[in-house]
Formats: C-alpha cells, sequence, structure tokens
C-alpha cells in the first residue's frame, strides 16, 4: 500500500495557515540559496509556495553559486546579528568548493530553524526533542504516528549516513523505544537486518538498493530518496515489487518535498509562539 500523504501534507498545512492567520505578527522565513541544482530550486520553489499558503512571511536570499567561503560566513555572520532576521535557513546541499559543516556551525543555533547547529542536534540525543526536530526526520516520525503504531517493540533499520536524515532519524527511533540498526555502504549483508525489520527508513539515492526479497510481509517503510537516471526515476526500494507484499511504503518524489517543507513551516510557526 502506498501511502497517501497528499492528504496528511495539506492537513499538516491548513492546520498552521488556521494558527497564523489569527495571529497580529505573521512569522517569517528567510532562505538562503547558494547552489543553484534542479532539487534546491524545486525545493525552495516548494517552500515559497508553501510558506504563501500559511501567511508565513517569505524571502529568498539568491546567492552566486560561484560565492567564495570567506563571503558566504561574512552573509551568515550578518544574518545572525540582523534583529530584523528571527529564522534563516541555508538549502543544502553547497557548492563543493564550500565547506558546509562550517557553514552550519556558524548560523546561529537560536535562528537555526532547520535545527541543524551541533548544538540544536545535541538537544535530541539528549532526548529533548520539546524544541524542535530537523524536518525530514520529523515528518519520517509523523507518517510512522498516523499509522498510530506502538514503537515499544518495533525493530528498525536506518540505511545510509548523512547528518540532516540519517543521524537524527536514528536518534528519534532511538527516544521512541525502538531497537534500532543503522546499515551503511560498508555494511556486509543489509539483508541481513531489513529481513527481520519492522520498519525500514531508505536515504540512500541507490536505485533500488531494497527488493521485495529483502523485507517481511507488513514491514512499513519510509523512502526517502530517489535518482534520476535517463529521464527515468528510481527508487531506493523496487517499490511495485514490495508493494505485493502489503507493506506500507512512501511514493516518492513529489510529497517528499511536500512533507519536508510541511514541517519546516511547523518549525517555523513554533519558532514564532516560543518568541513572541
Ligand atoms: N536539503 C534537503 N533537505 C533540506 C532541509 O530540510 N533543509 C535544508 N536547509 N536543506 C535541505
Amino acid at each position: 500500500m502506498l501511502i497517501n500523504w497528499r492528504e496528511i501534507a495539506q492537513k499538516i498545512y491548513d492546520d498552521i495557515k488556521n494558527q497564523v492567520e489569527k495571529m497580529e505578527n505573521k512569522p517569517k522565513l528567510v532562505v538562503i540559496l547558494v547552489w543553484n541544482n534542479s532539487a534546491s530550486l524545486r525545493y525552495v520553489a516548494q517552500k515559497h509556495k508553501w510558506a504563501e499558503y500559511c501567511w508565513i512571511d517569505y524571502e529568498l536570499v539568491h546567492l552566486d553559486e560561484n560565492i567564495s567561503q570567506e563571503e558566504l560566513e561574512t552573509i551568515i555572520n550578518k544574518l545572525n546579528k540582523d534583529d530584523n532576521v528571527s529564522w534563516y535557513i541555508v538549502q543544502l546541499p553547497l557548492a563543493k568548493h564550500i565547506n558546509e559543516i562550517k557553514i552550519i556551525d556558524l548560523i546561529d543555533p537560536k535562528k537555526d530553524v532547520d535545527w541543524f547547529h551541533p548544538e540544536n542536534q545535541w538537544k535530541l540525543l539528549i532526548w529533548d526533542e520539546s524544541w524542535f526536530v530537523p524536518c525530514t526526520p520529523a515528518w519520517i516520525i509523523e507518517i510512522l504516528n498516523d499509522f498510530n503504531i506502538d514503537f515499544n517493540w518495533k525493530k528498525a533499520v536506518v540505511v545510509w549516513r548523512s547528518n540532516i536524515v540519517w543521524k537524527p532519524a536514528t536518534t528519534l527511533l532511538i527516544n521512541k523505544w525502538c531497537t534500532v540498526t543503522s546499515c551503511n555502504s560498508k555494511t556486509l549483508d543489509i539483508s541481513k537486518y531489513t529481513k527481520d525489520a519492522d520498519i525500514i527508513v531508505m536515504a540512500v539515492w541507490k536505485p533500488w538498493l531494497l527488493t521485495s526479497d529483502m523485507v517481511k510481509k507488513w514491514s512499513l517503510i519510509i523512502d526517502v530518496w530517489f535518482t534520476v537516471i535517463d529521464w527515468k526515476i528510481y527508487w531506493d526500494c523496487d517499490t511495485q515489487e514490495i508493494d505485493k507484499k502489503w507493506c506500507i511504503i512512501t511514493p516518492v518524489p513529489g510529497w517528499v518535498w511536500a512533507m519536508t517543507v510541511a514541517m519546516l513551516m511547523k518549525n517555523t510557526l513554533k519558532s514564532a509562539l516560543l518568541n513572541k
């Protein structure tokens, strides 16, 4: 069964819109875009579209992709000091010549509505989810919550290694008392773990890495990414074959953006409410 994210995301957007409509001072989100790759441009367009829908003020700072590390750092420092900017995000990934870790490190943690700064990620590690959760891991949990599943005894496998999806998703599942296994490209036989898993999170960018013989019946599979080769879309999971096993699967693309952006709007609203 493929999950109908459209309904889940729309409900979140409508809920945010209802709350923001009643606010005297509308929340504002600033988005820094440095690298013009097609995925980032689409992401940013979605952020603009849904911010407008939710009545959230939106400003795009579109920088030249050849900007130097020093110039970008100067802009980040200025945003940190600018009292008119309460929250901003730097769209990732950044161009190869930019040191991404250094840039994330420079973002003022109090203005970091993506929750990527080490200080904020640390809060998750110490089981504090009362502030925010990075957007992609946040919707992974939101979708699992939507199924009303009891996390307590579930075996979860998270495949890949990244700071913005894999690590926080792993942490959140641990916080929920799942028994979590983390796999990556050096894992010798991923199927050994996925075959036994109740929840599988794939965020790999590797076409059809997860096939139907690697999963058990009724597992919940969250497929975060896809790859485009010769204009054809390949999911991390062989969605059609796995679907025959009555697994519950998220369809990508499209709604990965919708859900991630919905969580960003949620974080922006929450920041505004906490700081009012
Ligand atoms: N690139 C892909 N997902 C995200 C996200 O949630 N935030 C930012 N800043 N960049 C991204």
